[in-house]
C-alpha cells in the first residue's frame, strides 16, 4: 500500500520505517525542513537504537521517502498517520493544533478516496471533530474515513515495539475500514483489537495511566519500606510473582518523566474534570510522581543541611536510558533544586548532553566520563540507569570523589555490593549504607 505518515518524530518516523520495512511504500511528511534533510541523508534526528540502519535500508531501496511537501505527500497516499506532536499546554490540556493543521492541509490536497489514521494520542472525542473537518473541507467526491490508531512504543525500544508489540488497536466506524487497516498489520503477527473511535482513543489514555499508576503505587510503597525497615526490592519481587500483578513497572525510583506518561496523566485528569468526573486516583499518582522527583536533593539536605559550594555529580540527564531524550526527565528538577541550594553541578550522560545544553546552557557542567563527572564531588546524585552507570565498578566512587556518598534514584546497585566498601549509599525504598570504618565514622 501507498502509506503517508505526517510527522517525524518519535512516533512517526518509527512507524514510517516500520511500515517501509514491512515492505510497504512510504513518505514522511514534516514541515521543519531541517529535519527532512537530515532524514534524507539516512541520520535520525534523535536517537533511537536499531532506527538508523533501518531509515538507510529503506532509503537506499527506495520504499521510503521524505518531503516537506504536502501534494506530494498525500494526494496518491492509500493510508495516511497522522503522527504529529501533541504537546502539553500551560493548563495540562492537550495541545491539538498540530493535529487540526494536518487534517486541514489533507483535506485540501487528497484526489482519491483515502483512509486517515490517528496515531497520535488524543483525547476521546478528539477523532469525532477530524471527521467534522473532513465532511466540511474534502472533495465531494472522495470518501475520507477517519480511524484512531494509537501507538504504544516505549522510547528506547521502538523498534521492537512496532514489530513485536502486545497488541494494535484499531478504532472505526465501518467495517470496510477496519478490515482494510487489519490487512496492513496483519503480517505483523500482533494480535488486533477492533473496537469503535472512542474506546480505541480511551484504550491507549488508560493503558498509559496505569503503567503510570503502577508506577507511584510501587513508590509510595518504598516510601513506607524506608519507613518500616522493609527493603522494596524484595517486596516487588515478592508482589510480582502473582501474575495479576506482574513485575513491570514495579522498580522503584525517583518517578516517571518523558513525553508521554507526564502528559497523558495531566490530559486524562483534565478530561474527566471536563465531564465533571474528578479522577482522584490520578491526580493522587500525578502529585506523588512530583514528591518522588523530590526525594534525591531532600535526601541530599538531610545529610549536609547546606548544599552552598558542594560539588554533586549528576549522573543520568536522559529521562530513561538508550534515550537522548530529557523531556520531563527527572534530572532537570534535580538541577534545579541543587542550583537553588547553590550547589556546583557536574552532570554525565552518554548522549543526552546536546539536548540538556539547549535547555540548561552553562549553568551546569558536563561530560559523557562518568569518573569525570565523581573526580573531587562531595555527593553523586543516580538520575537514570544507564548500563555505563549501573556497571560501574564501585570502587570508582571512593577513588575519584572527595566523599564517597551516593544517592542512587534508580537502585542501580545491591545492597550487598555496596556493603563492600567505604560508600555511604542512599536508595530508594531500602535502608542506608553507611559502612565507613569506625573511626571514620561522623
Ligand atoms: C511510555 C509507555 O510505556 C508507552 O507504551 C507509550 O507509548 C509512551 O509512554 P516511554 O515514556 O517511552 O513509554 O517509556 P517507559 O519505559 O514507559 O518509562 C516511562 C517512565 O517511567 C520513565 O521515566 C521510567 O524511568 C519510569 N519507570 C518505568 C519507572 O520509574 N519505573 C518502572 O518500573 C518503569
Amino acid at each position: 500500500m501507498k502509506i503517508t505518515v505526517a510527522g517525524a518524530g518519535n512516533v512517526g518516523l518509527v512507524t514510517a520505517v516500520g511500515f517501509a520495512e514491512a515492505g510497504h511504500q512510504v513518505t514522511c511528511l514534516d514541515t521543519q525542513k531541517e529535519k527532512i534533510e537530515i532524514l534524507e541523508k539516512g541520520h535520525t534526528p534523535f536517537f533511537e537504537p536499531g532506527l538508523e540502519p533501518l531509515l538507510e535500508k529503506n532509503l537506499s531501496n527506495g520504499q521510503l521517502c521524505f518531503t516537506t511537501n504536502p501534494n506530494q505527500a498525500y494526494s496518491d497516499a492509500d493510508i495516511i498517520f497522522i503522527a504529529v506532536g501533541t504537546p502539553e499546554k500551560r493548563d495540562g490540556a492537550v495541545d491539538l493544533s498540530y493535529i487540526y493543521a494536518a487534517a486541514y492541509t489533507i483535506a485540501n490536497t487528497i484526489k482519491k478516496d483515502v483512509i486517515v489514521c490517528t496515531k497520535s494520542t488524543v483525547p476521546v472525542g478528539t477523532n469525532d471533530i477530524i471527521k467534522q473537518i473532513f465532511l466540511q473541507r474534502k472533495p465531494r467526491h472522495l470518501k475520507v474515513d477517519v480511524v484512531a490508531n494509537p501507538e504504544f512504543l516505549r522510547e528506547g525500544s521502538a523498534i521492537t515495539d512496532f514489530f513485536l508489540g502486545d497488541r494494535i488497536v484499531i478504532g472505526a466506524d465501518n467495517h470496510e475500514a477496519a478490515s482494510i487497516m487489519e490487512q496492513l498489520y496483519l503480517p505483523l503477527k500482533i494480535p488486533i483489537v477492533v473496537t469503535d473511535i472512542r474506546s480505541a482513543e480511551m484504550i491507549k489514555y488508560a493503558s498509559n495511566a496505569f503503567l503510570a499508576t503502577k508506577i507511584s503505587f510501587i513508590n509510595e510503597i518504598a516510601n513506607l519500606c524506608e519507613r518500616v525497615g522493609a527493603n522494596i526490592e524484595e517486596v516487588s519481587y515478592g508482589m510480582g510473582m502473582d501474575k495479576r500483578i506482574g513485575t513491570s513497572n514495579l522498580q522503584a525510583g525517583i518517578g516517571y518523566g518523558g513525553s508521554c506518561f507526564p502528559k497523558d496523566t495531566k490530559a486524562l485528569v483534565q478530561l474527566a474534570g471536563n465531564v465533571h468526573h474528578p479522577f482522584k486516583l490520578l491526580e493522587s499518582v500525578i502529585k506523588v510522581n512530583q514528591h518522588q522527583h523530590s526525594l534525591p536533593v531532600l535526601k541530599v539536605k538531610e545529610m549536609f543541611g547546606s548544599l552552598k559550594g558542594k560539588k554533586a555529580a549528576l549522573l543520568g540527564l536522559a529521562f530513561k536510558p538508550e534515550t537522548d531524550d530529557i523531556r520531563e526527565a527527572v534530572s532537570l528538577t534535580i538541577i534545579k533544586e541543587l542550583l537553588e541550594e547553590g550547589s556546583i553541578v557536574t552532570a554525565f550522560d552518554p548522549i543526552a548532553i546536546p539536548n540538556a545544553y539547549k535547555l540548561l546552557g552553562n549553568s551546569i557542567e558536563y561530560t559523557t566520563s562518568i569518573r569525570q563527572a565523581l573526580k573531587g564531588a562531595d555527593f553523586a546524585v543516580i538520575a537514570t540507569e544507564w548500563d555505563q552507570i549501573k556497571h560501574l565498578p564501585l570502587d570508582t566512587y571512593v577513588a575519584y570523589m572527595n566523599e564517597p556518598i551516593v544517592f542512587d534514584g534508580r537502585n542501580c546497585y545491591s545492597l550487598k555490593d555496596m556493603g563492600r566498601y567505604p560508600i555511604t549509599y542512599v536508595s530508594i525504598g531500602r535502608p542506608t549504607v553507611t559502612n565507613l570504618k569506625p573511626a571514620q565514622r561522623l
